[in-house]
């Protein structure tokens, strides 16, 4: 997970040599810096933000992986734009469409960069949720293309604000973002949600990477894919499987065939123009997306735990822990009390919770989050490791607002 760089005016000996979009924030934010001279001496560190599916303890058939990899078929480069048929039609079945609609891409981040090629020229806006997944300034702004927020309310649970969306559209915009499940908030895309967006009448970007890990049944979930008009529903590896560093994602492309076609038409230019998807994880999507199922299935037991301890152990406290539909990520509220050196908001409690007990969470703002007093842990945490970490932090939110 990153934390996301702001955009900087460039130092005086970098001014006409490099790009605009290129100018993003180099300094570390304070509590990152902290966290580096807490580890650099040797005190003891509980992270509490552990999103490397491969670090964390999950279970992976490596030699199931190995094999895979090892398709001697593998040796042959065969160019093909929207990847190979087999790859196509095993990443089409996860997202329940047809392999002709679907389109091959080294992750989901390359996706959004050949989407926003495809949608925007620079200048061109994209509607995107707030608070989500920081890296999406980063994305939009290395295309030259802005994004504009619309806000995620929350009310009990987190919804779209539909006329704030409608609101946000302006003469530049060219697409809307939704992440379903989101990063971080959990929050699952409604059908009626969906409806409100498509009466907008423009392409949406559907960010379904969380698809598979639902925390609790949501019966009027929507797919983005069922929506009247075009969209784009992202997937890959990376989560489906919980092997990011294969570097498989993909695009499924929905709507009436005219505009479809011509998406694809056109995608296939621009994938054409990379051809970034290696070889051996072409060979191994397939086999890699049934063999790892059990990891799959281990990550879903594995949030499902940790989200039922820490909504355990925060009831009766301080904290409370906001109710989330699926993905990888619990969010807590602290509450705004006045600390040693001020009020705490939710970069204070962070750096709190670091320097007193040792604890690394994210601060809300982070993602952007519209009101102050946001923690986010990640539910992939080790159990052992999360268990202990939430225990202290609870206990010393209490004492903080007990002083
Ligand atoms: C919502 C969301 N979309 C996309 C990504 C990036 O996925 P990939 O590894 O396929 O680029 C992440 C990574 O955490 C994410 O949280």
């Amino acid at each position: 997970m990153s934390d996301g760089r702001s955009r900087i005016a460039p130092p005086a000996s970098e001014r006409g040599l490099f790009s605009r979009r290129s100018g993003f924030e180099r300094r570390l934010n304070p509590l990152t810096r902290a966290r580096a001279a807490r580890r650099a001496s040797g005190a003891p560190l509980l992270d509490l933000t552990v999103s490397n599916p491969t670090r964390a303890g999950l279970p992976y058939d490596g030699a199931a992986i190995c094999e895979a990899l090892a398709d001697p078929a593998a040796l042959v480069y065969r160019p093909t734009p929207f990847g190979r048929p087999e790859a196509r039609a095993a990443a089409a079945e996860t997202m329940g469409c047809s392999p002709a609609r679907c389109v091959l891409t080294a992750s989901t981040s390359e996706a959004y960069g050949w989407l926003f090629k495809l949608l925007c020229d620079p200048g061109d806006e994209v509607l995107a949720p707030r608070p989500s997944y920081p890296l999406f300034d980063q994305l939009a702004a290395l295309e030259g293309v802005r994004l504009r927020p619309y806000p995620l309310r929350y009310d009990g649970a987190w919804h779209i604000d539909l006329a704030a969306v409608a609101a946000a559209v302006g003469p530049r915009t060219r697409a809307i973002l939704v992440v379903s499940p989101n990063n971080p908030t959990g929050q699952v895309l409604r059908a009626s949600e969906l409806a409100g967006l498509a009466r907008l009448g423009l392409p949406i970007i559907a960010d379904e990477v969380f698809a598979p890990y639902r925390l609790r049944p949501v019966p009027d979930a929507a797919r983005a894919l069922d929506a009247p008009g075009l969209v784009f529903a992202l997937g890959g590896l990376s989560k489906f499987a919980g092997l990011p560093q294969m570097k498989a994602g993909w695009i499924a492309v929905g709507g009436p065939p005219k505009p479809a076609e011509a998406a694809l038409a056109r995608l296939e230019i621009i994938a054409d123009t990379w051809l970034s998807v290696g070889a051996p994880v072409q060979h191994a999507l397939p086999a890699l997306l049934r063999t790892q199922q059990a990891t799959a299935d281990g990550i879903r037991r594995r949030v499902r735990r940790n989200m039922a301890f820490v909504q355990a152990a925060c009831r009766g406290s301080a904290t409370t822990v906001l109710p989330a539909d699926g993905g990888w990520y619990a969010v807590l509220r602290a509450p705004r009390v006045l600390g040693p050196v001020g009020w705490l908001d939710d970069e204070a409690w962070a750096l709190t919770l670091l320097e007193s007990d040792g604890l690394y969470v994210q601060p809300g703002f982070f993602y952007d989050f519209e009101q102050d007093g946001h923690l986010v842990v990640s539910l992939l945490t080790p159990p052992a490791d999360f268990e202990d970490g939430v225990r202290r932090l609870v206990a010393r939110v209490d004492r903080v607002c007990a002083a």
